[in-house]
């Protein structure tokens, strides 16, 4: 008998894990915007993480004039900084010059004396970024969201956004068990439907939750249900299947936001990628199987007859895809 077939199956696999995810470890160390923004990739992704905060709070049911003030800041600063280290050409870039202006439109027609400093900054970057049109966020009647929930699928997809408003009418369970129906025709690695869903709907446990999310300000209030999505790990067998739940995870999430807007549901994906710490404190408030992990969390609810919507700004096709 040889040594190796001696060695437990379970330590075979461990032994077999740590390369892998020291791997993974070393790659996202190296690659990911963790340590600095130094690349150009990095500095946009910050810059629209920054400026999508801005145009979320310029579309949040009531918006709190002088908002965001310290996170507009570092938004001009990155501005500037990209600006000057690669030029004024990126799209990203000017669109978050152009939400920058319309914070201060907003801010001008409703008389809302912006702090000193902050005019001076946006004055300088209004002179290196010669950008005369602020943006305009969305803002739709219900009858009009919805006008494409059963059109074609271009008219479908194109319809369907994010939305941080929600009305005091209480949401059916019946329309989000459908939903869930619908986007059970998610694809999975061979078919194993890792994806859970947990419905909330008792407003004390949804507000519990959502404090420890931490992502909803300004709207998690008005939530009627909550949808969190789980995707269970016990269904992937090799290393190699180590992202499978995510990618699962992932893809029924999208279905489901889809699903939704087929059955009128306004709703706003929320995040759930925890740090170690932060995930024992949402599985303390929000328990799901040991197994499972956290996908992503649904805020949901009936439709105002009038709302915002943040703009969030696609790149161009470009930017997308190459063909070899
Ligand atoms: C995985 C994921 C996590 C998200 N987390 C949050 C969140 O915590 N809070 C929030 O307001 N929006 C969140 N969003 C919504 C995004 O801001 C939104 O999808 C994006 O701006 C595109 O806009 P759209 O959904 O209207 O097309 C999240 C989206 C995804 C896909």
């Amino acid at each position: 008998m040889n040594l190796k077939s001696k060695i437990p199956v379970s330590l075979k696999y461990f032994l077999k894990a740590i390369p892998t995810f020291s791997y993974d470890f070393y790659r996202f160390y190296k690659y990911s915007g963790l340590n600095s923004t130094k690349k150009e990739s990095s500095l946009v992704a910050l810059i629209i993480h920054d400026y999508h905060v801005i145009e979320k709070g310029l579309t949040m049911p009531e918006t709190q004039l002088g908002f965001g003030k310290a996170k507009m800041f570092i938004l001009i600063s990155s501005c500037k900084d990209y600006i000057k280290r690669f030029g004024y050409n990126h799209e990203q870039v000017k669109h978050a010059v152009k939400v920058i202006l319309e914070y201060k439109n907003l801010h001008d027609k409703l008389g809302f004396k912006l702090d000193e400093e902050l005019i001076n900054e946006l004055q300088s970057l209004k002179n290196i970024a010669n950008e005369t049109s602020p943006s305009v966020q969305i803002s739709i009647t219900k009858s009009d969201y919805f006008s494409h929930t059963s059109s074609s699928f271009l008219e479908f997809s194109n319809s369907r956004k994010s939305v941080r408003n929600y009305s005091e009418k209480n949401l059916s369970i019946d329309k989000i068990i459908n939903a869930v129906a619908l986007a059970r025709n998610t694809p999975s690695a061979c078919n194993r439907q890792p994806s859970k869903v947990y419905v909330y709907t008792n407003k004390d446990k949804i507000k519990e939750i959502l404090d420890v999310q931490g992502g909803n300000r300004g709207f998690g209030h008005l939530t009627n249900k909550l949808i969190v999505i789980a995707a269970d790990q016990s269904v992937f067998f090799g290393i190699n299947e180590r992202y499978q739940t995510y990618v699962d995870g992932g893809m029924f999430a999208m279905n489901l936001l889809y699903a939704l807007h087929h059955e009128k549901i306004l709703g706003c994906i929320l995040n759930c990628s925890h740090t170690d710490k932060k995930d024992k404190q949402m599985r303390e408030v929000c328990p799901i199987n040991k197994s499972e992990v956290y996908i992503a969390m649904i805020a949901c609810g009936e439709a105002p007859e009038q709302f915002k919507i943040a703009q969030s700004y696609r790149n161009s096709l470009e930017k997308y895809v190459k063909v070899f």
